[in-house]
């Protein structure tokens, strides 16, 4: 029998699965960031972005809208734009608009796991922006980095909502080191990072009013459910989100209210629960200047520029490769 053959004759498996039995199994509970976003955790993303207590998305677009051209200054002729997790590439378009008022035409590479977002943002910036040439490529950061590392001319990397927050601050430090393999000396990274700053401003971002986090968070229980076959109780476990000032950072969390056993069917899983145990789902590092300078520095860059709001809450860094 061919492989191909004997390939199809296997039972079709999440792409989750591996990241929940190791993640399930482990002592506390965990489950990775990454496991948020499939369409219902998109979409609940998205609603988040709009919350008044989420202050990231908007205050990162202002600094963009207000400095754009600034941070495009010293770019030359003939830029291409990367953009790193561009989803639908809502906030991008500012810069882009920048761009194309200081050179006829440019490329732009929106690099995601989502091809139903790239192919929003494809569509709605080609008609707005005639001129941009937009070229989406589906995949991870790593794998449309280095179709790219060939590309001639000068690059700038975009890599804006905080994100790297997400990743421990040494993941950061290796995703900085890909990136960096991909440029030539005179490219640029414009990075965006929610900043330290008071407590309750950081708790109520991730403990809005109205529970769309919790949903958020909730969600990935959910999706196991749908994908793995799993019998979580969504009412059985509670949003937990904490602010760790040791670590710099904002803890989420599911806490299951009692004591209970769930069933995951399409792996042959049992998990069970203490009341009050927890799974830790994500991380969201807030960084001091000294912080944003070292994780450059260990990815292989040297920051030279950075455009904060007036209080001082979301910092884009514009750094360039070290010589
Ligand atoms: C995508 N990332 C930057 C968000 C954050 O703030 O860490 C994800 C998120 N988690 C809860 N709310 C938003």
């Amino acid at each position: 029998m061919n492989p191909l053959a004997q390939n199809q004759l296997l039972p079709a498996v999440s792409p989750i699965a591996e990241d929940v039995i190791s993640g399930l199994s482990a002592s506390p509970k965990r489950l990775p960031p990454r496991l948020f976003y499939d369409a219902a955790g998109s979409d609940l993303f998205e609603q988040i972005t709009e919350l008044p207590e989420y202050y990231l998305t908007r205050t990162e677009r202002t600094i963009l809208s207000q400095h754009a051209s600034e941070m495009l200054k010293d770019a030359g002729p003939g830029l291409t734009l990367i953009e790193l997790g561009a989803g639908t590439a809502s906030k991008t378009k500012v810069i882009i608009e920048a761009l194309l008022r200081q050179q006829m035409s440019t490329t732009f590479y929106p690099i995601d796991v989502s091809a139903s977002a790239l192919e929003i943002a494809r569509d709605t910036l080609k008609s707005e922006f005639p001129a941009l040439k937009v070229r989406p490529l589906v995949g991870d950061y790593s794998a449309g980095l280095s179709q790219l590392s060939g590309t001639p001319g000068r690059k700038l990397v975009l890599y804006i909502g905080s994100s790297i927050g997400n990743f421990e601050p040494d993941e950061a430090g290796v995703l900085l080191k890909t990136i960096r393999q991909s440029l030539t000396p005179g490219d640029a990274l414009l990075l965006g990072a929610d900043m330290v700053k008071d407590e309750a401003v950081l708790l109520a971002a991730y403990n809005d009013e109205q529970g769309v986090t919790a949903r958020f968070n909730l969600n990935i229980l959910a999706r196991i459910n749908r994908e793995l076959g799993g019998d979580f109780d969504l009412t059985a476990f509670r949003h937990w989100a904490i602010w760790n000032a040791a670590k710099s950072r904002i803890e989420m969390h599911l806490e299951s209210l009692r004591a209970q056993t769930v069933n995951i069917s399409e792996i042959d899983m049992r998990v069970r629960f203490r009341r009050g145990e927890t799974i830790h789902t994500e991380n969201s590092y807030k960084f001091t200047p000294a912080m944003v300078r070292e994780i450059l520095s260990a990815g292989g860059f040297e920051l030279e520029q950075t455009w904060m709001d007036e209080q001082n809450w979301f910092g884009v860094h514009l750094a360039r490769i070290k010589r």
